[in-house]
C-alpha cells in the first residue's frame, strides 16, 4: 500500500500536470505550519523560475484544480507560493475504517527476504551483565519489526561458547576436582550424566578463574592449552563443556524469557568450528591468504579507507582460531545452510572494525556472494547518571537480573503508592510488566548507536516519554472500553465518523501514519521511530480525551464512532507495543 504521502503527492501531482506543469511538483509534505494547515506542498515556489511566473499565480492554478479532489476539504494558495492542505473528514475515516488487524494497512511492497539477525551474543558461563541487554532488546525488536514488514527471519544468539572462558573453567575445575574422570586422558568408560557443579558454583568459579589468569602467566598458559585441547575434541573436555553448556544456557533461556526476548537459533562460536578447515582451505585457495610471522592474513584494506584497516587475522601462529575465524566460519556455514539475503549483526559499536574486517574478508574470499547484504549495526553504551558505563553502587560490573530486580522493586514502590483496585498478586505481576517496559522503551527510544544515561526514577515515571506513560495511556483506553461493554454497548463492526474537533482530527491523522511509519522503522533498522510514534499518538488520544465526553455522549451513532477511534488507537499502540517486545497490563 502507498503511504498517505503518496497518495497525497500523486492527487496533488496530477493537478499541477492539468495546470500544465511538472508533476514531481506536487511532493506533499506534512506540515510544518499545523496551526494553519496537515499537509503542504512547496511545488510552486521551485517552478518559478522555469515557467517565468510568481509562484502564488501557480499555487492558485494548482490549488484550482484541487477544489473538487475528495481528499481535501481545503486546498489554499498562500504567499509566497505555498500549497496549504487539509484531508478531508471523509476520506480520513474512509483510511481508518480500512485499518483492520493485523496488519492495519501496512504491505510489504518489496521483496521478501531471509534475513539472519544475530543479536543477543551472550558468553557461556558467564553471567549476564548489562552490555548483552542492549543487543538482546534491540535485535528482538528488529526482529519482530522486520517479520512484521513480511520478512522471513531468523534469529541467532551466537553464543559466546568457545573461547578462553571455556579453557579457565576447565582449568579451575581441574585444580578443585582433578579426580574426576574428564580429566583422565586414558578414562574410557562412561562419564557421569550429572554435571559436576552448580549453577552458581559455575558462576563463581568463571570469574575465580579469571582472575588468577590475571595474575599467574603459568594458569594463564594451562587455561589457553585446555582451550586449544578443547577445540581439537579432547573427549574429557568436550564432555565437561556440554556440561557447561547446559547448565549455563538454560539459565540463559530463564533470563530471556523474563525479557520477553526471543531466538530462532540457540548456536554459537562452536559451531563454525567444523567450517575452520573448509574455511581456511577456501581462503588459501582464493589466493588471497597468505602467512606473516607464523599467522595466517587476509589483507582487507581499500585503496579509499580513510583510517587505515589492519588485515583480518585467520590463525595465530600456534594455529589458535580467533574471533574472526568463528565469525568467518558461522558466515559459511549460514550461507550453507540458509543463502540468507542479508545478515545483521547487532553489537557494541566498539565491534565495528572487527566486522568490518570480517565483512570484506568474507566478501572478498567469496565465502558469502557478493549480493549479500552484511550489515553491522553497533548500538552504543548504556551509561550510569554520571555519564560513565553503567556500573553497580559498589562499582562493580552490574548483573542484568539485578538491574531488573532494581526496576521492578522501584516499579512495585510506585504502584503501592498510588493503590488502584488491584489484589496484591496483580499488583506484582502488573509492577513486572510495567517495570520492563520502563527498561526496554528507555533503551528503544533512543537512535540505537547513542549512548544513553539509565535514569531509573525517569524510565519508571508515568509521565513524559517513557514505557509507563505508553502502557498507562493503553490502560487508560481499556477501561472505558470495559465500562462501555459493561453497560451493555457494543465493540464490534464499528464505523468511524468524520472528525467533530480539531483535537479529534488530529488523533486520526497521526494513526494513519502507523504503516509509513512501521515501513521507515524497518528500512532503517531503527526501533525508536516506533517509539517516537506511540508517544505522539498517546499525547494526541490524552489530549482528545481530556476535552471529549465519550461514555457519556447522548447521539449513540457518535458515541459508537468514538469507541471505533479509541478502539483502533488501542490496537495500533498495541501493535507498536508488540513490535518492539512489550506488553500492555490490563489495570495499573
Ligand atoms: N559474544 C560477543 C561479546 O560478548 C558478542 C557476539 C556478537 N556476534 C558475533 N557474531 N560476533 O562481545
Amino acid at each position: 500500500m502507498k503511504s498517505l504521502l503518496e497518495v497525497l503527492s500523486d492527487e496533488v501531482g496530477a493537478a499541477f500536470e492539468k495546470a500544465g506543469y511538472r508533476r514531481e511538483a506536487g511532493n506533499v509534505t506534512l506540515s510544518n505550519r499545523p496551526d494553519l494547515c496537515e499537509f503542504q506542498c512547496n511545488g510552486a515556489l521551485s517552478l518559478a523560475k522555469e515557467a517565468h511566473k510568481a509562484p502564488i499565480a501557480i499555487a492558485e492554478e494548482v490549488a484550482g484544480f484541487l477544489i473538487e479532489n475528495p481528499c481535501f476539504s481545503e486546498a489554499a494558495a498562500v504567499k509566497p507560493g505555498f500549497l496549504n492542505l487539509k484531508l478531508s473528514g471523509e476520506y480520513l475515516v474512509g483510511l481508518l475504517n480500512s485499518m483492520k488487524a493485523p496488519d492495519f494497512g501496512y504491505e510489504n511492497s518489496g521483496e521478501k527476504q531471509c534475513i539472519i539477525l544475530d543479536y543477543g551474543g551472550p558468553n557461556v558461563a558467564k553471567p549476564l551483565h548489562i552490555g548483552h541487554l542492549r543487543s538482546a532488546i534491540i535485535g528482538d525488536s528488529i526482529r519482530r519489526i522486520l517479520s512484521f514488514a513480511g520478512h522471513r527471519v531468523i534469529g541467532d544468539i551466537h553464543l559466546g561458547d568457545w573461547g578462553l572462558q571455556m579453557g579457565l573453567i576447565i582449568t579451575e575445575l581441574k585444580k578443585r576436582k582433578g579426580g574426576l574422570p574428564y580429566f583422565d586422558e586414558s578414562f574410557d568408560g562412561e562419564y557421569p550424566k550429572e554435571p559436576p557443579f552448580t549453577l552458581s558454583e559455575l558462576e563463581e568459579i568463571y570469574p575465580t578463574a579469571s582472575l588468577k589468569a590475571k595474575e599467574d602467566e603459568a594458569y594463564k598458559k594451562e587455561a589457553m592449552e585446555a582451550t586449544l585441547d578443547l577445540q581439537h575434541g579432547r573427549k574429557g573436555y568436550y564432555v565437561l563443556w556440554r556440561h557447561i553448556m547446559n547448565v549455563s544456557t538454560e539459565d540463559l533461556k530463564r533470563n530471556y524469557r523474563n525479557l520477553n526476548v526471543e531466538f530462532d537459533l540457540w548456536k554459537g562460536e562452536s559451531d563454525a568450528d567444523a567450517y575452520i578447515p573448509k574455511l581456511v582451505e577456501k581462503l588459501k585457495e582464493s589466493g588471497q591468504a597468505y602467512e606473516s610471522q607464523g599467522a595466517l592474513v587476509v589483507d582487507v584494506s581499500e585503496e579509499d579507507d580513510k583510517k587505515e584497516i589492519p588485515p583480518c587475522m585467520i590463525l595465530k601462529s600456534d594455529g589458535a582460531a580467533l574471533y574472526t575465524t568463528t565469525d568467518l566460519g558461522t558466515l559459511m556455514q549460514r550461507e550453507e545452510e540458509y543463502h540468507p539475503d542479508r545478515i545483521i549483526y547487532v553489537v557494541d559499536k566498539r565491534q565495528a572494525l572487527h566486522f568490518e574486517q570480517v565483512f570484506r574478508c568474507a566478501k572478498k574470499t567469496g565465502i558469502v556472494p557478493e549480493s549479500m547484504r552484511l550489515d553491522f549495526l553497533g548500538f552504543g553504551t548504556m551509561n550510569g547518571p554520571d555519564g560513565q558505563p553503567f556500573k553497580t553502587r559498589e562499582g562493580g560490573v552490574m548483573r542484568l537480573e539485578a538491574l531488573i530486580s532494581d526496576v521492578n522493586a522501584n516499579m512495585l514502590e510506585k504502584m503501592c503508592v498510588d493503590g488502584v483496585e488491584l489484589s496484591e498478586k496483580e499488583v506484582r505481576e502488573t509492577a513486572t510488566i510495567v517495570a520492563l517496559s520502563a527498561i526496554k522503551y528507555g533503551d528503544l527510544s533512543n537512535q540505537a548507536s547513542k549512548d544513553y544515561v539509565f535514569d531509573i526514577e525517569k524510565f519508571t515515571s508515568f509521565e513524559g516519554n517513557t514505557g509507563p506513560y505508553i502502557l498507562y495511556t493503553i490502560v487508560r483506553i481499556k477501561s472505558i472500553l470495559r465500562k462501555h461493554a459493561e453497560a451493555g454497548g457494543s465493540l464490534e463492526k464499528i464505523k468511524i465518523l468524520p472528525p467533530e474537533s480539531g483535537q479529534e482530527k488530529a488523533l486520526m491523522l497521526k494513526l494513519t501514519q502507523f504503516s509509513a511509519t512501521v515501513h521507515t522503522a524497518a528500512a532503517e533498522l531503527a526501533p525508536h521511530k516506533i517509539c517516537a510514534f506511540m508517544y505522539e499518538i498517546a499525547n494526541e488520544f490524552n489530549r482528545f480525551y481530556h476535552e471529549t465526553k465519550i461514555l457519556s455522549e447522548e447521539n449513540n451513532e457518535r458515541k459508537q464512532s468514538l469507541i471505533g477511534l479509541i478502539t483502533l488507537t488501542r490496537e495500533i499502540l498495541s501493535t507498536c507495543l508488540g513490535l518492539l517486545g512489550m506488553e500492555a497490563a490490563e489495570k495499573m
